[in-house]
């Protein structure tokens, strides 16, 4: 029967062939008809040639075939019965032994210089690849980054193994995997789950895993099936432990991948691993430098101001810059009626249609559980539906959230505020150790924040309480003032607001315009009460008396600030005023504001010797003096926010 040839014993020079073939080809995988059926060509060829043509010629012809057959990876033995059958066909009739065993001598030399060809050929092709993976570690050095370097390393891997694709899986946590980077096509899949047979041999045998027709499935990607043919995967392995899995898939026509193609890339996924490992290390350094410093920052930026809004922006601004979340609300709790309102917020829930911003709510709309948690210090992580009453449902589905992080914030033993972080990473799994850690140490900045924020809120209003009752003194002395300096206050911190004055700016700019006129506690109340115009003797005593207030309130510390305020708000802009004939910007900035307030006051209310201006005869003396009084800028401020409130807003 033909291709079924049992070699005689005493056929030496087919023996020989046979042998020779049989060591050379060993390692080239299982047979291939096709390319048996070109080997046999290849020595009908060799016996036609050797019963005429030239030498040479036929011996270069049947190199090069018999090149492209061992590529192709035939099986030594049969290959060996071919070319003896081949032989035998070709040669018995006509040239009988002489020529036939001459024709098989020519194949072996032929065969024997193309298997040196090959050797070489693929030598070279090894050393051009360890050369890739041996300079694989001048990428990693080029860039530190574990997503960029996950997704370089998988263009390498493919281009070395000729798969359409290949992707990269850390491992989150027992028998689940993340999609890192992928090389080829679009993504894959997002989570990989891996079980059974596959995961004794990737994780616990750390070998690769080629799928085959007709196994258990084993492998998962967002919950479809995975291990189908023409797919291998192989573990990044680093001190004996899994730490993610490589996924390579082939051309369904490729055919499988050859025994050095395989063990090229796993050499190369080990380098891989480590230099994942290696660069997640200075990621995770590189993390902890930055969340140290951001928390320094906050502490000193704590401890620098005093208002509360700014740290919490910064607060909410800092955990999702750190955190990685999609929001940060940070709720506070009003001690009235104990409701939590919005205190701040940064993030991309807002962002989305119709910008929906974070609820106020009630304690009871939430989980009584999760609620005790909180109260008790602990942090509580909800799911969606438990999240709702922070937040509108279509903002959190919009933008994916899947869980909240509610993380109390405790001042002075009590519950008075929360940071909601709100997660909507697909896939991820709840914040880890070190995450928590992270949250827990800004939540204790801004608990501080607030417990600051209320301790000063309690020292200002018993610092106001005893200005207001020195201002007081005052008005005692002259009925006419009664209810000017808060007036004076108000008129002043309009103007300060509209032109942007900051919060410590506007509080010494309240504790000056409430105390500006306590020097008159000094003066004499026959001449504060004169209905008449004062001799210049009694006005020269009048203008004594912004020493005497900043004589009266030097020895008060928390008054040291407002302080020149109270000394200068009778300078005038052209230089003409008192007590120090100041001019232009050389008088504070809160005096000219408190300056143009004061008078403008004083204009519209009655005094012993005239009655109070109508609002239009106030203006218009305001903007005579623009430029030589007051300061131009102050008045045209003024003037723009008493047209925007259609009249005078303190005094209608
Ligand atoms: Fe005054």
């Amino acid at each position: 029967m033909r291709g079924e040839v049992t070699l005689g014993e005493n056929d030496t020079l087919a023996l020989c062939l046979r042998g020779a073939l049989e060591r050379a080809l060993k390692a080239r995988g299982c047979g291939d008809p096709a390319a048996l059926q070109s080997f046999c060509e290849i020595l009908a060829l060799a016996v036609d040639a050797g019963r005429g043509e030239g030498e040479g010629e036929w011996m270069a012809r049947l190199e090069d075939r018999a090149c492209a057959l061992i590529r192709s990876g035939a099986d030594g033995r049969e290959i060996a019965a071919a070319i003896a059958k081949a032989a035998e066909d070709a040669s018995a009739p006509q040239g009988g032994d002489a020529a036939r065993y001459q024709g098989l001598l020519h194949a072996q030399v032929a065969v024997t210089r193309a298997l040196e060809r090959v050797e070489g050929e693929k030598r070279e092709e090894l050393e051009r690849r360890l050369g890739e993976i041996d300079g694989f570690p001048d990428t990693i050095a080029a860039t530190l980054d574990p997503p960029t370097l996950a997704r370089m390393g998988m263009e390498k891997l493919r281009a070395m193994t000729g798969a359409v694709r290949a992707s990269l899986f850390r491992y989150q946590e027992r028998g689940i995997y993340a999609c890192d980077g992928t090389a080829g096509t679009e993504v894959p899949g997002s989570r990989m789950v891996v079980e059974g047979r596959a995961e004794e041999v990737l994780v616990r045998e750390k070998g690769a895993y080629e799928c085959g027709e007709g196994r258990e499935p084993g492998i998962f990607l967002d919950g479809v099936r995975a291990d189908l043919p023409g797919r291998l995967f192989l573990p990044l392995v680093v001190r004996g432990r899994t730490t993610g899995l490589v996924m390579l898939e082939r051309d369904p026509d490729g055919g499988r991948l050859d025994g050095e193609a395989l063990s090229l890339a796993r050499r190369f996924t080990n380098r891989m691993a480590v230099a994942l490992e290696n660069a997640e290390l200075h990621a995770r350094e590189q993390k902890k430098i930055r969340e140290t410093v951001a928390l320094l920052e906050l502490t000193r930026a704590i401890n620098s101001t005093l208002d509360l809004e700014e740290i919490l922006e910064r607060v909410a601004r800092m955990s999702v810059d750190l955190c990685g979340v999609t929001e940060c609300v940070v709720y506070l709790r009003d001690p009235e009626d104990g409701h939590f309102h919005p205190g701040a917020r940064y993030g991309f829930l807002g962002d989305g249609e119709g910008g929906s911003l974070p609820c106020s709510f009630r304690a009871r709309e939430m989980d009584r559980g999760c609620m005790r948690s909180l109260e008790e210090g602990e942090p509580v992580l909800v799911g969606i539906d438990g999240s709702t009453a922070l937040y509108p449902r279509q903002a959190l589905c919009e933008h994916g959230v899947e869980r909240v992080l509610l993380h109390p914030l405790i001042s002075r033993d009590r519950l008075t505020g929360i940071l909601a972080l709100f997660y909507a990473r697909r896939g991820a799994g709840a914040p880890g150790r070190e995450e928590r850690g992270v949250i827990a140490a800004i939540a204790a900045q801004a608990s501080m924040a607030i417990e600051n924020a209320s301790l000063y809120e309690d020292i200002e209003k018993s610092y106001f309480s005893t200005i207001k009752a020195l201002a007081k003194a005052i008005e005692v002395k002259d009925p006419y003032t009664h209810g000017h300096s808060e007036r004076v206050t108000e008129y002043a911190l309009i103007i300060a607001d509209a032109m942007r004055l900051d919060e410590r700016e506007k509080q010494k700019l309240k504790y000056a315009a409430t105390l500006h006129d306590i020097g008159k506690i000094g003066i004499a109340g026959r001449v504060l009460n004169k209905p008449g115009a004062l001799t210049e003797e009694e006005y020269s005593h009048v203008k004594t008396h912004p020493l005497l207030g900043d004589s009266i309130i030097e020895p008060v510390e928390f008054l040291q600030e407002p302080r020149p305020i109270i000394l200068h708000h009778h300078e005038r802009y052209d230089g003409n005023g008192y007590p120090d004939g100041l001019r232009g910007e050389d008088i504070p900035l809160c005096a000219r504001i408190l300056s143009v307030a004061d008078a403008f006051e004083a204009m519209r209310s009655d005094r012993p010797y005239r009655r109070a201006l109508p609002l239009e005869e106030a203006v218009e003396e305001l903007r005579r003096n623009a430029g030589t009084q007051f300061d131009p800028e102050v008045v045209d401020v003024f003037l723009a926010v008493l047209e925007h409130y259609g009249g005078d807003p303190v005094n209608r």
